[in-house]
Formats: structure tokens, sequence, C-alpha cells
């Protein structure tokens, strides 16, 4: 299958761009590449290529820049993957584009369904949640996957900062009082190549971990699989936080965006591994090595 990747070097993009090169005909873009600020630029460079699915990993990710840059916050998260569409639209092909659990207030204490009503506290999420609903305004067949709390090997993410704050430090702590599910790049890729086809379902896809837990709650067991796999650490046991000690974010955050994977469950009839083994494997297939 003939796949372009957006965001090729970010987190998620790197990580599709590894696991699909070997199986699929791949061309892919980094930002340097193609700038999604720049639609001209965007039409011509996808518009002269052939290809039968593009991913878009790439988007501004920063939630606090959003807050001061709302025009780019809005131009790359939410009106390039109207555009991307209408490319995809012309070419027959399926656009895959990944959104994210802030699109959620946070009010809710039972995990988000596709169903339930968006209502973003932040620019980010504000952006993120228009660009699903111009790209699914072009195509219903094209999909959106929110994935929560991204982790992966390509770029650093909450658990690599913890662990090096770990290795450094007597003490860590991290915020108790936030609950999501962190999301292995693997299992996304994996999971992902279901979908591909055309024909197969469209509109919002929630996809995360099994499971549910606090920042801190994830710190804790991230050094607990480092201990069992012999990693040295200086601090191995996580302090609490709560939100109200955080001064530094510009941006609010919900404070529950967990998100529901019955859609996911019933449409593939596979569930996704919790998410304490989907870091065990991360440490142990990227850290034991370092
Ligand atoms: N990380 C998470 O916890 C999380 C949670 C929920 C949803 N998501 C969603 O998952 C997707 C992938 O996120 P990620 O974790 O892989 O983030 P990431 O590592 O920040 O990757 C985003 C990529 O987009 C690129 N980019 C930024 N502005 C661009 C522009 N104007 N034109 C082209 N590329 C641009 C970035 O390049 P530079 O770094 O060079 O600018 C980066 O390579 C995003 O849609 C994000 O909203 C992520």
């Amino acid at each position: 299958m003939k796949i372009v990747i957006l965001g090729a070097g970010g987190r998620l993009g790197a990580a599709l761009l590894r696991e699909y090169r070997e199986e699929h005909d791949i061309a892919c873009f980094n930002h340097a590449q193609l700038d999604l600020a720049s639609l001209d630029d965007v039409r011509g460079k996808l518009g002269a290529m052939n290809f039968e699915v593009l991913i878009n990993a790439a988007g501004f990710t920063n939630v606090d820049a959003c807050e001061t840059e709302r025009d780019r916050a809005f131009l790359i998260n939410a009106e390039a993957p109207g555009v991307l569409a209408e490319i995809c639209n012309a070419k027959d092909a399926k656009l895959i584009h990944f959104s994210t659990d802030y699109v959620f207030d946070g009010e809710k204490r039972a995990p988000y369904t596709e169903e339930d009503e968006a209502n973003p506290i932040s620019v980010y999420g504000e952006s993120k949640l228009i660009g699903e609903k111009n790209l699914l305004a072009a195509g219903d067949h094209h999909l959106v996957v929110r994935v929560s709390w991204v982790f992966g090997p390509d770029r650093s993410s909450f658990i690599d900062a913890i662990i090096k704050r770990a290795q450094q430090d007597e003490e860590v702590d991290a915020i108790a009082d936030k609950f999501s599910t962190p999301t292995y790049t693997r299992d996304i890729a994996r999971m992902l190549p279901q979908f591909l086809d055309r024909g197969v379902e469209g509109g919002i896809l929630h996809f995360s971990n099994a499971g549910k837990c606090s920042w801190q709650e994830y710190a804790q067991w991230a050094l607990d699989c480092c201990c069992d796999a012999g990693i040295p650490l200086k601090a191995t046991t996580v302090g609490a936080v709560t939100l109200r000690d955080i001064s530094s974010w510009v941006a609010r955050r919900p404070v529950y965006s967990v998100l529901s994977t019955v859609k996911y469950r019933e449409l593939t009839g596979t569930a996704p591994r919790a998410w304490r083994e989907a870091v065990a494997d991360y440490i142990t297939r990227f850290y034991s090595k370092k």
C-alpha cells in the first residue's frame, strides 16, 4: 500500500515509519520538509503525489505554546487537517489523523466515549477539535484517532523525564490528581493497519492502552520497572504533588481524560493491552540496553 506519513520526526510519526517501512511503500515528511502552516506548499507537494493513505501525525502539540500562539495553533491543528482531507478526496485516498483526549473538559468520571460531547478547555484542545470537524466534514470515511498520554522511544515524554530525574535526584514527585491512560506508540502503530483500507470504519475512534492512572502512579510504575530491570536509580519512590502546586502551566488541562476503547474492541474483536504491560515492555526494550 502507498502511504504518506506526516510528522515523521515526531514521537508517533517516527514509530509509524519504523513499523510500516518494511511492508508498505512509504513516503514521509518531517516538519522541515513540509510545514502544515504553509497550506499552498501542502497542496503543491501532496497534490503532486500518488498515495492510498495519508497519515497525519504532525501537529502543534505544545499545549502551553498554543495559548500564546492561537492563530498558529488553529492554522496547523484546525485548518490544515481540512486541507489534507480535500487533497485525499481528490485522489480517493483515506486520511488518518491523530487527535487528543484534550478535546474533553475532564469533568466526567468514567471513560469518555466517541459519542461524548467534546468541550475543550485549552486552545490546543479547541484547535484539535475543529481540525477533527473540518476533516470529517470533507469525508466521513476519513478516520480521526484520539489518543492519550503518548510515549515511545522516538521523542522524550513524561516517562523519560521521570526516569531521568530519578537517575539524577534523590527525590522525585508527580501529579497525583490528574488521570488518563498512557499509550505506547508501538501499540498504536500495531493496531492501525486494521483501519488503513478505505472501506473500513471512518469517523472518530478512541485508542489507548487499557486502564487508568494518575501521573504519580504512572511514574511509580516506570521506576518499579526500572528497578526490576536493574537500571540504577537514585530515587525509587515518587512523591505526590497536586495540580494546585503547578504554577508553570499556561493552559488548563482536563483532570480526567480516560478514553473508552469499547468501540475499538467491538470493531476489532481485540482489546488493547494494559498500560502497565506496555510501560514494562518499553522500559525493557529501550532502557535495559542503555
Ligand atoms: N504526546 C501526547 O501525549 C499526545 C496525546 C494525545 C494526542 N496526541 C496527538 O498525537 C499526534 C502525534 O503527537 P506526538 O506525541 O508524536 O507529538 P510530537 O512528538 O510533538 O510530534 C509532532 C510532530 O509535528 C511536527 N510539527 C509541528 N508543527 C508542524 C508544522 N507546522 N508542520 C509540520 N509538522 C509540524 C513536529 O515537528 P517539530 O518538533 O520539528 O516542530 C513533530 O515532529 C498529534 O496529533 C497529537 O496532537 C499526542
